[in-house]
């Protein structure tokens, strides 16, 4: 299969609708990375191994020397924001990377300007920027965000370009009829329909010119019949929703090895404290509504209680963010977890994170860009549920349940790169080797 993937060839453009804390931290870390001044640690792209073949061969190279992916130093950033601060501004008041590491890329962030938004307020209540777009209608902004992209590429001479939603999460709603089909979403579009958001405008545009779309939210955005059709019809990769970072990503690694080893969960309690803009906007409750929903799944998926009801059938599951402006970016997190082993005799797991919510999320940026831009040259359309590994909420086919073991994700990530290039997929059964091996011996 490799000898079909198109050469990472050019430059690639990495657009951001969301200009903010993971934005910038993700532009500035990959500019500091090129001029040699930090790591890639976190992307497993960049960092990670893969192995190949069997265990004897001992083949383990890192991702990005297997399969071809855009060369860092290839990469342009743009986007759009309702503010109108350049990235090095953004990154100074998201105050995720110190002073001093910004003002040895100041000239590069500075360069990067974002363009008007397409916003609504209706679903950001707690934003109220100025630098935002006017048109006659949906269809008008779509169209406006349309040339963006397409003036965005021929003015950094890029050969693809590929989007990522960092923007804040809009308020919980649910899919209705205007977005089951691509005829009622582009009617929608013109009829100003408002159930049409803001982040669905910005996918519609960028999956109606090839473009692939990656949601970093838990907002619906291409999650929807209508682009998910459309995504077929233009040969265009998405994936989605919300990034995979803090509590979240701790759950997925813990969850499955509590399964794993038959334990009992009855109860899974999470807490946490943030203050970024991120934090300030998830404090208005229709915009908690749709990052709770993303939280939530998570566990029903991993321990399967209808399946397992007398060990994950009583599990009281609830999740709380509160907006807590001294600690910034810094989030903390707390979970207590009730678990029960043998004879049903009760024990308890206490979990205190203290993480950087941009800094696990910026490497996940890099990675979705640069995956989504590889199955597009690999002609991959539709849904690339094999990245779920990034992501809290996977997006499915319709009627598929979504993997949330993080470990299964990085199986099916690995075997999705192994077979795109041509490789023996590994099932981890190893019998036929082990008896090489003992042969070899005997
Ligand atoms: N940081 C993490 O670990 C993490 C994890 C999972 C998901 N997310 C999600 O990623 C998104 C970005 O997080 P953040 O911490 O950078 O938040 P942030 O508030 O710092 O940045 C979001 C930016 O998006 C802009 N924005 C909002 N609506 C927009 C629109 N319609 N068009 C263009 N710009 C728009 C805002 O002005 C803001 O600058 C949020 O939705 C967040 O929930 C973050």
């Amino acid at each position: 299969m490799s000898q079909q993937i198109r050469k990472a060839e050019g430059k690639l453009g990495i657009l951001t609708p969301g200009m903010g804390a993971v934005a910038t931290t993700f532009m500035a870390g990959v500019i500091a990375i090129n001029k040699g001044l930090a790591k890639p640690i976190g992307s497993v792209s960049q960092m990670g191994n893969i192995r190949l073949g069997k265990r004897t061969e001992n083949r383990n190279p890192l991702i990005k020397d297997f399969v071809p992916l855009a060369n860092l130093q290839d990469i342009v950033f743009g986007g759009w924001d309702l503010y109108e601060d350049n990235v090095y501004q953004a990154a100074m008041h998201a105050k995720v990377l110190d002073a001093n590491m910004l003002f040895q890329i100041k000239a590069e962030l500075e360069a990067i300007r974002p363009m008007k938004a397409v916003f609504d307020r209706t679903f950001v209540k707690n934003l109220d920027g100025t630098y935002i777009k006017t048109g006659t209608d949906k269809m008008d902004l779509a169209k406006q965000v349309m040339n963006d992209i397409e003036n965005f590429k021929e003015a950094n001479d890029l050969d693809r370009v590929v989007m990522v939603w960092c923007g804040s999460t809009e308020i919980y709603f649910e899919a209705s009829e205007v977005h089951n089909t691509i005829e009622a979403f582009e009617q929608g579009l013109k009829d100003n329909d408002p159930n049409i958001s803001p982040s669905m405008i910005y996918a519609y545009a960028a999956i109606k010119l090839g473009v692939p779309f990656a949601n970093g939210a838990p907002n619906l955005t291409c999650d929807i019949p209508a682009l998910v059709e459309l995504s077929k019809q233009t040969s265009t990769p998405i994936a989605g929703k919300d990034f995979k970072t803090g509590q979240t990503l701790m759950k997925t690694i813990l969850a499955p090895g509590l399964y794993a080893r038959a334990l009992g969960v009855s109860g899974w309690f999470s807490t946490n404290i943030l203050g970024n803009r991120d934090g300030l906007v998830l404090d208005d409750p229709d915009n908690f509504k749709t990052k709770e929903v993303s939280k939530l799944g998570v566990l029903e998926d991993i321990f399967k209680p209808e399946d397992n009801p007398e060990l994950y059938g009583d599990i009281y599951h609830k999740v709380r963010i509160n907006y807590y402006p001294p600690h910034g970016d810094n989030k903390e997190s707390w979970d207590n977890i009730d678990i029960f082993g043998w004879m049903g005799y009760q024990m308890q797991i206490k979990v205190n994170f203290l993480c950087r919510d941009s800094i696990l999320a910026a490497p996940i940026v890099l990675d979705l860009a640069l995956f989504i831009d590889l199955a597009k040259r690999a002609d991959m359309s539709g849904i690339q549920e094999w990245l779920s590994f990034y992501l809290k909420s996977p997006q499915t086919a319709e009627g598929l349940r979504p993997e949330h073991d993080i470990f299964k994700q990085l199986i099916k990530m690995q075997n999705t790169l192994r077979h795109l290039m041509g490789e023996d997929l590994i099932t981890h059964l190893g019998l036929d080797y082990y008896q090489e091996l003992v042969d070899e011996i005997l």
